[in-house]
């Protein structure tokens, strides 16, 4: 778990029901009602993704579902939004993949 990261969450959120994603491999807490995008930031990740061709690094720009910069792979399925995609326990978060998105 990424427990040193958990002062990077707002407080009041930690009272929610808690459950475990995978982001690249390793067990993370989350909570409910929080977002891939929530959890990624709550562990220290700025960068998401980067890009197929010139490997630039992309994370959260819009925040809303706009401009694609947060794609990540959710359980197997590329190109998922972060920024407005809910966890759900079990999840398997992975960023080490690439999109020209
Ligand atoms: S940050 Fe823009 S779509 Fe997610």
């Amino acid at each position: 778990m990424f427990s040193s990261h958990e002062s990077l969450r707002i407080p009041p959120l930690t009272s929610r029901l808690p459950l475990t994603v995978q982001v690249d491999g390793e067990p993370v807490q989350a909570f409910a009602g929080e977002t891939v995008a929530t959890v990624l930031l709550a562990i220290g990740r700025r960068t998401f993704r980067h890009t197929e061709n010139t490997h630039a690094p992309r994370g959260i720009f819009c925040g809303m579902g706009v401009c694609f910069d947060c794609l990540v792979t959710v359980d197997g399925l590329p190109d998922v939004r972060a920024c407005v995609t809910p966890v759900q326990a079990g999840m398997v978060i992975d960023t080490r993949g690439g999109s020209d998105a």
